[in-house]
């Protein structure tokens, strides 16, 4: 991975003792001030259904506000009020497959415009659980369908910009889907696709991380909580910190 200028040193905020300590942060106001003036940084989540991304998200926005980050957590699809609703459609409503890929590029269009470029622009950091790495995995992996039309819409609703670190779980779906089953919570359409859907979006993941390791980590998701969550730190601290 390529390394990214960085911006404060991280404050100690692991729950995980064998975490090394770095020096605690003095946060002199003039750096403070460069900071704010900064672009943002843009870190996404992805991975199939049930990986275990939520608590991992909340883990890594606690961290970045432990060092006094501006942060804004968000979804897609989701993330404004229109995104919202097409996310409601998106999950529920039946749909033709190219349908459902272009809402899913739309609710992208107005995260972009609404929300997440006007926080990088004016220094704040994003944190979005998944981006257009997932149409990428579910529309043209899991789905079928044609991936130079994702190109292309991928190259209009955001030329030339990508997250800063993207962190994918991986897991055995046959492991996901279990761990999805046991919510008790009533699965929505992506949930609902069989098993082979699932090894195909995971293969359509790694694939896509192997073409961008420099943007992309690829993370076992079958190991406990706390031990994802300091190699995650860890990552979040070489990249920005160091
Ligand atoms: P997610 O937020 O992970 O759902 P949950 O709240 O249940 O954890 O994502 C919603 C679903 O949308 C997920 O099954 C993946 C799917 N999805 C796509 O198929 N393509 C996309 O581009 C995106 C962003 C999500």
């Amino acid at each position: 991975m390529s390394k990214m200028p960085p911006v404060r040193p991280l404050p100690d905020v692991s729950m995980n003792p064998t975490t090394p300590t770095p020096p605690q942060a003095a946060f002199a106001p003039a750096a403070q001030q460069a900071q704010a003036s900064a672009r943002g940084r843009f870190i996404t989540f992805e991975g199939i259904d049930g990986a275990g991304k939520s608590s991992q998200i909340a883990a890594v926005v606690a961290l970045l506000q432990a060092a006094r980050v501006d942060v804004d957590q968000t979804r897609e699809p989701g993330g404004t009020a229109l995104g919202e609703r097409l996310r409601e459609l998106l999950l529920h409503e039946p749909m033709h497959l190219e349908t459902e890929a272009m809402l899913m590029f739309a609710a992208r269009r107005e995260h972009l415009a609404a929300r997440i470029e006007p926080a990088l622009a004016a220094g704040r950091w994003v944190v979005c659980d998944r981006f257009s790495d997932a149409t990428f995995a579910y529309q043209v992996g899991g789905r079928g369908l044609d991936r130079d039309k994702f190109d292309a819409l991928e190259a209009w609703v955001h030329p030339g910009m990508q997250p800063d670190l993207t962190l994918v779980f991986d897991l055995d779906p046959a492991v996901a889907a279990a761990r999805v089953a046991s919510t008790g919570v009533d699965p929505d359409r992506f949930e609902r696709e069989q098993r082979d859907f699932f090894v195909r979006v995971r293969a359509a993941y790694l694939e896509r991380a192997e073409r961008a390791p420099e943007r992309m980590c690829v993370i076992d998701a079958d190991r406990a909580p706390e031990v994802i969550r300091a190699e995650i730190e860890r990552i979040v601290r070489e990249r920005f910190f160091s």
